[in-house]
């Protein structure tokens, strides 16, 4: 029998210690994740291993947005090789050209992320 699956959170910081479009690295479980607060206050979190270059940088990246069907999504840039990445699932949307690294995907891990009570909680 297969245990029901419970949701839990993890307080990472307060929402103020993050810079709007800035990455901050957290560390949750183990692994580190790249945290990106957006205009809005909205909290995203992908993995902040690069997997077009191997290191953990992904937090130094470059935040922006691009067209996707239409609407605009918010993007995260590879400081290393620019590659961009859609920060709400993840996706590789320009691997401008080149492959990960073996045995990784080009699309990023994402995480759940709230805002309660000024904290930014992360599902691990
Ligand atoms: S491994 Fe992270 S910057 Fe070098």
């Amino acid at each position: 029998m297969t245990p029901p699956t419970l949701t839990t959170w993890v307080r990472v910081c307060a929402l103020a210690d993050l810079a709007v479009e800035r990455g901050a690295a957290a560390l949750v479980d183990g692994e580190q994740l790249a945290l990106v607060r957006l205009v809005d206050g909205t909290v995203l979190a992908v993995q902040q291993l690069d997997p077009f270059c191997g290191s953990h940088v992904l937090a130094r990246g470059i935040v922006g947005s691009r067209t996707v069907d239409g609407a605009s999504v918010p993007t995260l840039s590879s400081p290393m090789y620019k590659q961009v990445f859609d920060l709400r699932t993840g996706a590789c949307l320009d691997a401008v050209g080149r492959v990960p690294l073996d045995g990784l995907a080009a699309d990023l891990r994402t995480w759940a992320v709230r805002v309660v009570d000024g904290g930014v909680e992360v599902s691990p």
